[in-house]
């Protein structure tokens, strides 16, 4: 009698969705399951290896809570987090490359007068950036009423939500553009700092002798009435790693010389097209 090779395998499977009322979750299903049974044939996956990838799996849900989220930082490391960003974002040339978000964003910062220090712990005041420019559409022209969301870590490489020494919302602010387009403010110079490293996620980077640093930089969220949100990092020219982001976040158009004491870059939004405002809505 034949054997049922795993080519014939994978078809009964893939006809079991065949019924699907979900037409996209099917899609996504198939798909993912034709992925991972391509993948385990192709490394062999012996079942001890099944099994270790089932618990690593397992330690990372429960390492998740309200604030702790390993499950994304696992797919920030294997690059996941980036191609999505990439996938979805769309913009076109010339405008604000975007790059990941990160698990450190809160709601609700305080919102800022232009020109305003977002830096709260005066301990940390010893070297601040200036970071300025211009919010413009891809013609060029200053958008008014751009809102600019920023965040960064403290100088000892922790953001807020990490560090019971911080005051609450410090290293954070909003700011609202005038008829300029301009944005100014105050910060800290961004500095190297490593994400956790004591989960799954860790494990498998250092297990494969890759380490968890990412370069210095200054998280932004612009979007303005109209435009498409850009969310994305300035980079410091002068930081370590970023050649080696422990994400994969750097674009070259993201790094910026901050060595005398200021930070100059112009953010470029796209305008909104009704398609995307819809899906971004649906
Ligand atoms: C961040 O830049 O805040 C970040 C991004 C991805 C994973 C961890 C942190
Ligand atoms: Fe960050």
């Amino acid at each position: 009698m034949a054997t049922f090779t795993p080519a014939q395998h994978l078809q009964a499977v893939l006809a079991s969705y065949d019924g699907s009322p979900h037409e996209r979750l099917a899609e996504i299903t198939t798909s993912l399951i034709s992925h991972l049974h391509a993948f385990a044939e192709e490394v062999q996956l012996s079942r001890h290896e099944w099994f270790l990838g089932i618990e690593a799996l397992t330690r990372t849900g429960q390492m998740c809570n309200g604030e702790r989220q390993e499950f994304i930082l696992l797919s920030d490391t294997i690059g996941l987090s980036m191609l999505v960003e990439m996938i979805n974002h769309r913009a076109a040339d010339g405008t604000t490359e975007p790059t990941v978000f990160g698990p450190f964003h809160v709601e609700g910062a305080p919102r800022k007068a232009m020109g305003d220090s977002i830096v709260i712990d005066p301990t940390d005041a010893d070297e601040t950036v200036v970071f300025r420019g211009v919010v413009r559409d891809p013609n060029g022209e200053p958008i008014a009423g751009a809102e600019l969301d920023v965040w960064s870590t403290a100088t000892n490489g922790l953001y807020d939500v990490q560090d019971a020494e911080q005051p609450e919302m410090n290293m954070r602010g909003v700011f609202t553009t005038g008829a300029d387009g301009a944005y100014e403010f105050v910060g800290v110079r961004p500095v190297q700092y490593s994400i956790p490293g004591d989960g799954p996620a860790g494990e498998l980077l250092f297990a494969n002798g890759r380490h968890n640093w990412r370069p210095g930089h200054m998280h932004f969220v612009v979007s303005a009435p109209g435009h498409k949100t850009v969310i994305t990092h300035l980079f410091d020219a002068d930081s370590d790693y970023l050649d080696s982001d422990a994400v994969f976040g750097v674009r070259d158009s993201l790094v910026v010389d901050m060595n005398n004491g200021s930070c100059e870059y112009d953010f470029v939004l796209d305008a909104d097209s009704p398609v995307d405002a819809d899906q971004d809505t649906a």
